[in-house]
């Protein structure tokens, strides 16, 4: 008998021992308080009883193998928890161990999902089958949220592949695999269509392999690849993608630097220190801030803005079959990928049949390379382009359930395009503008249906980006809300939900960013400090070059399009000091962006980005000391938090997921925050700490800073900034 509550000890008469985990109070296992003593009276019975076993599989009764971490308690520790988070750790990885060497084969039957914690027991297994269960996912995604596997999971890892597959294939990216993908990346042995073929599979190896043991428990056992002894060595490995020696460079995310130096120093010690060393680094980055941003962003925030928080209840869902895209450009040719990929049928329309064709040549260019690169079949190809008809004919709208307009953006043309075609499409259709800064209740009033017109913003490239923003218009019903939430949910992307205003949330809040960095051109201070302080700060672009791409012209355009609306409606238009550098480098100089073939930097013939253009030091010179570093980094930070709570305060936003999740997904506000508002209430000295951090920088660089008042009251109270 064992007194385990998690795990089931069932043993049949061959003396073949299945470890089923199941814990009786959640719908998921997690590395929790009674996991450990369940696993540590399975290791102290497989030990007592060992004589009488001929091999052991562990397996799950739950959906998923294995959860990992519990990220409710995770999310809480602090320095007066970490003691006994590492201790927790440290008995479960001792388990884990005497199971591993009891001398018995020692088999993972992966039934559904393992990640994280999950594959960690997998990798304390001699042998791994995994189910080949649709959507099921394997790997170790830990440093998606500032963490590093800390239950053997680098350790062993390092031992299994090599230090440099370890890194790169499995802890820096935190990848997610698929059965299949996890085989040909050698996280699995073998891979079983159905559970039997799994449990068959695990006992076949325990019949072929009675004495196994890992490959690192065998003596004068090498690391695959050898052990370097610099840590730097990775970094600089050709392979490594760009954007993780950026964060190894300096941007503020402390779990790859962690995860590196767990790895590197690790391979030279013997197995139990490198568990110790690793447990070390992930103590520290567990008691940090930016894993707690990072799983409230990641985790909690995510899965809010998923399950619908902002989405009204009680409608029920009505899934699109048909939809219609107005303007097959750039924008126009990706959503109707993204929801044919989702099965929908899509009528692509533009003004000829060769421009509605060239925007479903998209669909096969990007197919074409999925083909080439093994990640989709002939069959499924064929049968996404079969769902994609390229018209320039309104009537072949008839039947379409949804339309998505993304013609110029211009009122006068958008109006005039769903005038076009209202009544062709059914009664009923959903209509959705993909404008980017047009108010949605004005481009409403083009349509007879005013309460079934939405604003669905895509960004670009539609393929790649996750995030839509829907806008809701004055007079926008809620089940045009509730279908519009759906739609973005068919085609598996994540729905943040704002309310009408110009430029919504996300191109209105990235516009700070960008005159925050252009204001500083204004100021005289180096270019090429002001581009290496936005990627320290952890911004995915610098900010000059984003500034070069959107081209110069498009914020003057805005600008002055929002000044007259501000200045009709009596209001005072209160300028930005970036307007005047803005200004000057369209009017005096010509050079309006990369598509002008000029802009803050010269670009080549082939439009190849060259340097920075010297004579932005010439033109815009220096009075007075350099500003700090670290200034430089917080005024675009701050810039962009500011103007959230504003849009809090105009009631713009009202879901502080929604702010989170749209900041990180939509507009490269950088991960390690948890988002615009998580960057607010974890800031150092919480809000009080925030707010005198921004009065410090109103006196020094100008009112825009000031902190609104939702945020000073919000302070003075105590509180943390939560849902309007
Ligand atoms: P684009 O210039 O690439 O495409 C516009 C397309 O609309 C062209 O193919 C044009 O022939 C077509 N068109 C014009 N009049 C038409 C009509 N009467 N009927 C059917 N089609 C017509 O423009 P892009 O970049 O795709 O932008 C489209 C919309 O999406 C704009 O409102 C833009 O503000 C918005 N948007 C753009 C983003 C971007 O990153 N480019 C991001 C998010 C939204």
């Amino acid at each position: 008998m064992t007194t385990s509550t998690t795990i089931r000890w069932e043993q049949d008469e061959t003396g073949v021992v299945t470890l089923v985990l199941d814990d009786p109070n959640q719908s998921a296992n997690t590395m929790n308080q009674a996991f450990k003593e369940s696993i540590a009276a399975v290791a102290e019975r497989a030990e007592a009883e060992k004589d009488s076993i001929r091999g052991i599989i562990y397996t799950s009764a739950k959906k998923t193998f294995f959860a990992g971490g519990d990220l409710k308690d995770m999310i809480k520790v602090g320095p007066e928890l970490a003691q006994q988070a590492f201790d927790t750790g440290t008995a479960i990885k001792s388990s884990l161990r005497r199971i591993e060497t009891l001398g018995k084969p020692v088999v993972a039957a992966i039934n559904g999902a393992a990640l994280g914690g999950g594959y960690e027991i997998a990798l304390a297994s001699h042998h791994r089958v995994a189910l080949d269960a649709p959507g099921s996912k394997i790997g170790l995604p830990e440093v998606t949220l500032g963490l590093l596997p800390a239950g053997g999971g680098v350790t062993r890892t390092v031992r299994l592949m090599g230090i440099a597959d370890a890194l790169l294939k499995v802890l820096l990216q935190g990848t997610q695999y698929s059965p299949q993908r996890a085989l040909e990346n050698g996280l699995v042995h073998e891979v079983a269509a159905t559970p039997e073929e799994m449990l068959a599979k695990a006992r076949a190896f325990i019949d072929a392999h009675p004495e196994s043991q890992q490959p690192w428990d065998v003596k004068g056992y090498k690391i695959p690849g050898g052990t370097p002894s610099n840590p730097r060595f990775a970094a600089n490995l050709p392979a490594f993608p760009a954007n993780l020696k950026k964060q190894l460079q300096g941007a503020p995310y402390p779990a790859p630097r962690n995860i590196l130096a767990a790895a590197v120093e690790g391979s030279q010690v013997d197995f139990e220190s490198a568990l110790t060393i690793e447990a070390r680094y992930f103590t520290e980055l567990v008691t940090g801030q930016t894993s707690k941003n990072m799983i409230q962003a990641f985790f909690f925030d995510l899965q809010a803005v998923n399950s619908g928080v902002s989405r009204p209840q009680g409608i029920e869902p009505r899934p699109v079959r048909k939809v219609a895209v107005l303007g097959a450009g750039m924008m126009g040719a990706g959503i109707a990928y993204s929801c044919a990929r989702a099965g929908i049928e899509v009528v692509l329309k533009d003004v000829s049949p060769e421009a509605a064709r060239k925007g479903k040549a998209y669909s096969e260019k990007l197919l074409a390379k999925a083909l080439s690169r093994g990640r989709t079949t002939e069959a499924k190809r064929d049968a996404l382009l079969a769902l994609i008809t390229p018209t320039a004919d309104p009537q072949d709208l008839a039947g379409c359930d949804a339309v998505i307009e993304a013609v110029f953006e211009d009122t006068a043309l958008k109006h005039k395009v769903f005038q076009e075609i209202q009544d062709i499409v059914a009664p009923d259709a959903l209509l959705c503008s993909n404008t980017s800064t047009l108010p949605i209740t004005g481009l409403a009033e083009g349509v007879a249906r005013q309460a079934d017109f939405i604003g669905l913003h895509f960004f670009s490239p539609v393929d790649k980006m996750p995030l839509v923003e829907i806008i809701k218009g004055e007079r926008t019903g809620a089940e045009a809300l509730a279908r519009a939430f759906d739609l973005v949910r068919q085609i598996k992307k994540t729905p943040i939900v704002v309310n009408d205003s110009r430029g919504f949330f996300t191109s209105r809040v990235i516009g700070q960013f960008i005159n925050e960095g252009v204001a500083m051109v204004g100021e005289g201070i180096e270019p090429a400090s002001i581009e290496q302080a936005a990627g320290q700060a952890g911004y995915p672009a610098k900010v000059l070059s984003l500034m070069d791409e959107l081209t110069l012209t498009l914020p003057r355009k805005i600008r002055d399009e929002s000044k007259r609306a501000v200045e009709e409606a009596g209001g005072v238009w209160p300028g930005h000091p970036s307007d005047a550098v803005i200004d000057r480098m369209v009017d005096e100089f010509g050079r309006t962006g990369r598509s002008g073939g000029a802009g803050f930097y010269e670009y080549g013939e082939d439009g190849k980005r060259g340097r920075l253009w010297p004579g932005l030091r010439e033109h815009f010179t220096r009075q007075g000391a350099e500003i700090p570093f670290e200034d430089m980094k917080e005024r675009m930070l701050f810039s962009e938090s500011l103007d959230t709570v504003r849009l809090f305060e105009e009631g713009v936003l009202t879901s502080v997921a929604d702010a989170n999740i749209g900041s990180i997904m939509g507009i490269g506000f950088p991960a390690w925050t948890g988002g615009v508002i998580q960057y607010i209430n974890g800031y150092e000295g919480g809000l009080p700490g925030f707010v005198a951090r921004a009065r410090e920088l109103a006196e020094r660089y100008g009112e825009r800073f000031q902190p609104p008042g939702l945020l000073v009251e919000k302070a003075e109270k105590g509180e943390v900034f939560g849902d309007a």
